[in-house]
């Protein structure tokens, strides 16, 4: 393996499916090893053996990015086996319960709120730790075009991926002096285990997303991945603080 993450390290949340899984396969062919963390351990493996059955390197840790300890533990986890720790993809997120602002559950609230964007925040204050002992390192976050705009019935959701571009913008100005590049991608519809199963919930909506995209269709994960992977590397070198749509055109309108 060789390519833009080669000798890197990379640590990569919500690996076990979608954009995650798409993410560490491509970070591992351009030369990162990468640690694969989720709270589907299952997932995990099956993404560290297609990693290993291509040639590359990767390792699997738990992980519940709504509990500080737990990412505590997989940062230090990710330094003991690989020694370092070069770039961060913090993707895991839930799409939660739908209903408009005065009728949506609280208890839905807090659960979407608590992975999807405190869980980013504390992946980003453990692995920028780690970085600023390192002397630099890249981040990204996952956002949404629900960070972008608005979207009736998914307050919990647009407002968590709201506070990750907020977040994002934030860490940037920080570290900005201390070589740590902090990003957010904003992806479209994607076809993942996350719509898949939103699909099945509510029969067509897989349909519905893709025509509501410019281009008629939904993504791949690899679509996605491929601008995470460029974000990350040193490709993007003069590039932070930004939300990169990759939404076929959705927020063009
Ligand atoms: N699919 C889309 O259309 C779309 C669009 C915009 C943004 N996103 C975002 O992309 C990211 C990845 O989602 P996806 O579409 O690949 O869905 P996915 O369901 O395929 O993957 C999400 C992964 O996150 C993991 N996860 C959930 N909660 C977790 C927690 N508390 N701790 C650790 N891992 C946890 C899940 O187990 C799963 O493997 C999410 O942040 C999502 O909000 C998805």
């Amino acid at each position: 393996m060789s390519g833009d993450c080669q000798d890197k390290v990379a640590l990569v949340t919500g690996g076990a499916s979608g954009i995650g899984r798409a993410s560490a396969l491509a970070l591992a062919r351009e030369g990162a090893a990468v640690m694969v963390a989720d709270l589907d351990h299952d997932g995990c493996e099956t993404t560290a053996r297609l990693i290993h059955n291509a040639g590359g390197t990767a390792a699997v840790h738990g992980v519940n990015v709504a509990e500080e300890d737990s990412v505590e533990r997989l940062v230090r986890e990710t330094v003991n086996t690989f020694g370092r720790l070069d770039l961060a993809f913090n993707n895991a997120g839930i799409g939660g319960a739908m209903g408009k602002t005065a009728d949506y559950p609280s208890e839905d609230w807090h659960r979407v709120l608590a992975v999807n964007l405190t869980g980013v925040w504390y992946c980003m204050k453990h692995e920028i730790r780690h970085m600023l002992e390192l002397g630099g390192g890249a981040i990204v976050n996952t956002a949404s075009i629900a960070g972008l705009i608005g979207m009736s019935g998914a307050p919990a959701y647009v407002a968590a991926k709201h506070g990750v571009i907020g977040l994002t913008k934030n860490a940037a100005l920080e570290y900005a002096k201390q070589n740590i590049r902090v990003n957010a991608v904003c992806p479209g519809g994607v076809r993942t285990g996350m719509t898949e199963s939103a699909d099945k919930a509510i029969p067509g909506f897989l349909d519905k997303l893709a025509r509501l995209e410019p281009m008629g269709r939904v993504a791949e994960p690899e679509e996605i991945a491929s601008a995470v992977v460029w974000l990350l590397s040193g490709g993007a070198s003069f590039m932070t603080g930004h939300a990169l749509a990759v939404d076929g055109g959705y927020v063009a309108r």
